[in-house]
């Protein structure tokens, strides 16, 4: 079965507050905190996207007691690489000394779950190197104090690989949703307007948290498991209220959510990579406990896997 074999992740080493951005917006530490429970946020001043990921790479695959000689598959969920082509799995596979199949996935703040159910399916049993990565700072319209505030930069990643039968992924879930089309987009190359992040965040969250319920159910019953055998849910972090609210739904503690909102806020793509790391590495993650991996976003996507650790 296929397992996590090993996590990493890299944030910019700039931390900008709430306090930061009265400066230049009409906001409040208090308005961003109580509707959104974000204090902090890490905003790459100095580092791309690209050293973001190979630094998140290369962590995973130590923790993985991995050689880059081992990976057959390179997969980042990207929405913001550094170069459209070649695209950061390439960049990744070049920096690292790789040589096998890479390509990146637009799966918005689902790409995680949608980037680890297709390595899944296309490593042909070696190893693969799967990331979330985002320089969300390089899309974000900082004049706009109802998204500016949101959003954050950092990389995770994991190694996936064969593991013991009991454990892996037991099921990967994925969707897209047309009826919710035009919430939330950032224009490309194409068109006229600025290729900034501009979003209804009223319809998100009620989209966001109904979805959130539904796609823990869906991956849940897909793996025959419930809720009360999970150990921890791991979110996609775009809002504390919208998972407290999804928490309420399934009728399951908060306390059971991983968040590292208040200090990463939303990082798109890379926000369960890095949370599936922290936790990984705190010690609060044992060998056979059930995680679930849930994440909604831009499309609108949404998407859940259930792991056996
Ligand atoms: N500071 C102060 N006031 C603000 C700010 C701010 N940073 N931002 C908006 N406001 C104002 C608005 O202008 C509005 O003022 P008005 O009543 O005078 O018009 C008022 O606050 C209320 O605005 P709402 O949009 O109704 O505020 P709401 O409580 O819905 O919170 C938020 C807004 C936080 C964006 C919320 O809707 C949300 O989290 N939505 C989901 C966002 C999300 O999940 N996005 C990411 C999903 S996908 C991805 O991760 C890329």
């Amino acid at each position: 079965m296929t397992s996590i074999l090993g996590t990493g992740s890299c944030l910019p080493e700039c931390v900008v507050t709430n306090e930061d951005y009265t400066k230049t917006l009409d906001t409040s530490d208090e308005w961003i905190y109580s509707r959104t429970g974000i204090k902090t946020r890490h905003i790459a001043k100095t580092e791309t996207i690209t050293e973001l990921a190979l630094a998140a790479a290369k962590r995973a695959l130590l923790a993985a007691n991995t050689d880059v000689s081992e990976i057959g598959l390179i997969v980042s969920a990207c929405i913001t690489p550094y170069n459209l082509c070649p695209s950061l799995s390439c960049e990744l596979m070049a920096l690292l000394g790789a040589s096998c199949p890479a390509f990146d996935i637009n799966g918005a703040c689902s790409g995680f779950i949608y980037a680890l159910k297709t390595a899944n399916a296309l490593r042909n049993g070696k190893k693969a190197l799967v990331l979330g990565a985002e320089k969300l700072s390089s899309v974000t319209d900082f004049t706009d104090r109802a998204t500016a505030v949101l959003f954050g930069d950092g990389a995770g990643a994991c190694v996936i690989g064969d593991g013991p039968e009991a454990a892996g992924l037991l099921a990967a879930e994925i969707f897209a949703h047309p009826d919710v089309h035009g919430v939330l987009r950032i224009p490309g190359l194409d068109n006229p307007e600025p290729s900034v992040i501009r979003m209804n965040g009223r319809e998100t969250f009620k989209f966001a948290t109904r979805e959130l319920e539904r796609v823990v159910n869906v991956a849940l019953e897909k793996a025959g498991y419930t809720k009360d055998d999970v150990r921890w849910f791991i979110p996609h972090q775009a809002n504390a209220r919208i998972v407290k609210t999804a928490a309420e739904r399934l009728g399951v503690e908060y306390e059971r959510f991983y968040m590292n909102i208040e200090r990463i806020a939303n990082t798109s793509s890379a926000t369960i990579a890095i949370a599936l790391d922290e936790l990984a590495r705190s010690g609060e993650l044992d060998r056979g406990d059930l995680i679930v991996l849930a994440a909604f976003g831009g499309g609108l996507t949404s998407g859940a896997c259930v792991i056996r650790w």
